[in-house]
């Protein structure tokens, strides 16, 4: 009997052990609340696939030292599931492996499930073959998207609770996301919207994780999904519920670049200050987007025309290098807020405006030490401020931090750290040409240019994301046509972009691509056809597949619909557009997967290396010293 009581004991003990093992997270109309208090979070956003696993501790590490509480990053559907339930979380997609990372560093995580993610992805995150499902119209209320959706979302739900990786389960997610800024995009969907957005809530909530569900602009999110803010500054956002928390979940550190743009730049300053703002402004939790933005591998980019590299301006740089000042003066106003952090979330906030953009915050009361934020919000002018006995200076544009109201000990504007350039240094043992190591070899162009060996063949001129489900940038549209004598004719060919290579019976004749921003154009070319049959294959190339905006996955690609002419002497024209046209989906070289040859076979490596010559492939082998 006594045995058996101590048995009891026991398991009574690891029961109540088990029950409190996890993290308990919650929110008020205040604060993100983890086990029962109200904190002050500091998050970036790591987007794993925008790098390498090797370089995934190293990258949270730095972000931990530079004052992060947690980690952020969407979750890539079209990535994770490139056909239809054909999965691939492997290498840099390996998501649980990237959630393990951050928790071993002690950090949290947000898991911005989506799956319409935008980010500069890929067709925003959606997989193409999406289309081929008939009656499917994406991010509305139509069930074959929503069973789709929520196959994914289940998915990835499923993933992680069986890896334990939420909060309450001992791991470190503490936040989940649905969807994505579709506040922004909803109007033109009209009541379907409006239901779409109402499910979205319903099957985040019907999972229940016990983690808080976000909508970042959301402006009409349903209860409990808590709206949060995306822009360059979110002091002035206020939640649409008094039950929920001031978040801002993406303060932009720069910005994405585009092809033929230039790089783009945010001051630390300006960051600094936006932050500073947000908390003295009633905030609780802010993410950088980004903090590493890193490298749009393969053809993960988003587009048209967004660059591979998503350096972003962030505070790591592309390859994971401490960007300064922009890290260390982030670090110190962390370390600055933190020292306040009881009193923002705790004390009451009592502002003073005083005129020319200057206003002070003192938070106080409630039991906790008073903490003091002053901003001078003019442009201009710098300013001396009065407050409690001393002065105070304060730059344009600047908000200085006063933990104990007495003692400034942070201004946005006064940067106290390293400011350093980074210099791209040839190896000095080995010259540069040495160093990079080329080979090249010609794309196999012969069947697409003698309309032989088709996918398919159609009498249409189909869209490219149809035609190809995406699998690659590079579609064949193939025909023919049969003259009796030869002719000078002007070959015109309207299409949507982006870009076009055509060639008439194994010749280029040209190329062109869509001017900047603009989504389709004509080409045209004076050529002479021969008498009998003519070949014309015209190559169209897509840059990254759009992300953005309503009804966006439906703007087409390539040579939709056409027309596309010969047009000769008098005006006589023969329209191809309802032609037999043969189509051939990616290049020669990416169907045997030449990116994957490490071996020297076949390859070029003597003579002079081939400039400005189309329809090359070119690989290049360099040494990696890590000092
Ligand atoms: C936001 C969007 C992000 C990213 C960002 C710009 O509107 O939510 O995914 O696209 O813009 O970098």
């Amino acid at each position: 009997m006594a045995n058996c009581l101590i048995l009891v004991g026991i398991v009574f003990a690891f029961l109540c052990s088990s029950a409190v093992f996890g993290t308990q997270v919650s929110h008020d109309g205040r604060a993100i609340l983890i086990d029962g208090q109200r904190r002050v979070l500091f998050s970036g956003s790591i987007h794993y696939p925008r790098s390498t696993p090797e370089m995934w501790p190293d990258l949270i590490k730095k972000a931990k030292e530079g004052g992060l509480d947690a980690i952020e990053t969407y979750v890539f559907w079209n990535a994770h599931e490139p056909q239809r339930r054909q999965y691939n979380f492997e290498g840099n997609l390996d998501l649980v492996r990237f959630m393990k990372e951050i928790q071993n560093a002690g950090l949290y995580a947000i898991l911005r499930i989506g799956p319409y993610v935008c980010a500069e992805w890929n067709y925003g995150g959606l997989p193409a073959w999406l289309r081929q499902i008939p009656g499917l119209q994406m991010r509305t209320n139509n069930q074959p998207f929503k069973d789709e959706m929520q196959n994914f979302v289940t998915l990835i739900v499923n993933m992680v609770k069986q890896e334990s990786l939420l909060a309450p389960q001992g791991g470190p997610i503490i936040i989940t996301q649905i969807e994505n800024e579709y506040g922004n995009i909803q109007w033109p969907y009209g009541d379907a919207g409006k239901q779409y957005i109402n499910w979205c809530a319903q099957l985040a909530e019907s999972y229940q994780i016990d983690v808080p569900w976000i909508m970042c602009q959301q402006p009409d999110a349903p209860q409990p999904m808590i709206n949060t803010c995306n822009g360059f500054y979110c002091d002035s956002f206020e939640p649409n519920n008094s039950t929920s928390p001031k978040l801002w979940t993406e303060n932009w550190t720069g910005w994405f670049k585009a092809w033929d743009k230039p790089d783009p730049h945010r001051l630390a300053e300006d960051l600094a200050f936006s932050v500073a703002r947000f908390f003295q402004s009633g905030g609780t939790l802010q993410n950088y987007y980004m903090y590493h933005g890193g490298t749009n591998f393969g053809r993960t980019t988003g587009g048209p025309y967004i660059t591979t590299t998503y350096d972003y301006d962030a505070p790591l740089d592309e390859y994971g290098n401490i960007r300064q000042p922009k890290w260390g003066h982030l670090k110190n106003l962390h370390d600055a807020i933190k020292k306040m952090e009881k009193a923002l979330i705790y004390g009451f906030a009592n502002t003073t405006e005083l005129g020319n953009g200057l206003s002070v915050t003192k938070f106080s009361d409630n039991g906790v030490v008073p903490g003091c934020i002053l901003a001078n919000k003019n442009k201009t002018d710098d300013a001396t401020l009065d407050f409690e006995g001393a002065n105070y200076s304060l730059p344009a544009w600047s908000v200085s931090v006063l933990p104990d109201c007495k003692q400034e000990v942070y201004n946005t504007a006064k940067i106290n750290v390293q400011t350093s350039i980074m210099v791209k240094k040839s190896n000095q043992a080995e010259a540069e040409p040495t160093n990079l190591i080329w080979s090249w070899k010609p794309e196999n162009l012969s069947e697409a240019l003698h309309g032989d060996a088709a996918d398919f063949t159609i009498n249409m001129l189909k869209d490219q994301i149809l035609a190809s489900v995406d699998a690659s940038d590079y579609l064949w549209y193939i025909t023919s046509v049969n003259l009796s004598q030869t002719q000078q004719m002007r070959l015109q060919v309207n299409t949507t972009g982006h870009i076009l290579h055509a060639f008439i019976n194994g010749d280029l004749i040209g190329s062109e691509y869509a001017p900047n921003g603009r989504f389709s154009f004509v080409f045209e070319k004076e050529v002479v056809i021969q008498g009998g049959v003519n070949i014309i294959s015209l190559l169209s190339a897509t840059v990254g597949l759009k992300n953005y905006g309503a009804y966006y996955e439906l703007m087409p690609a390539g040579i939709v619909g056409g027309p596309v002419k010969l047009i000769g002497n008098y005006n006589n024209t023969i329209d191809l557009s309802g032609n037999t046209w043969s189509y051939k989906v990616g290049l020669d070289g990416e169907k045997k997967q030449l990116y994957l040859d490490y071996s020297n076979s076949s390859w070029h490596t003597e003579g002079r290396l081939p400039k400005m010559s189309p329809f090359t492939w070119y690989k290049v082998k360099f040494h990696y010293n890590l000092d």
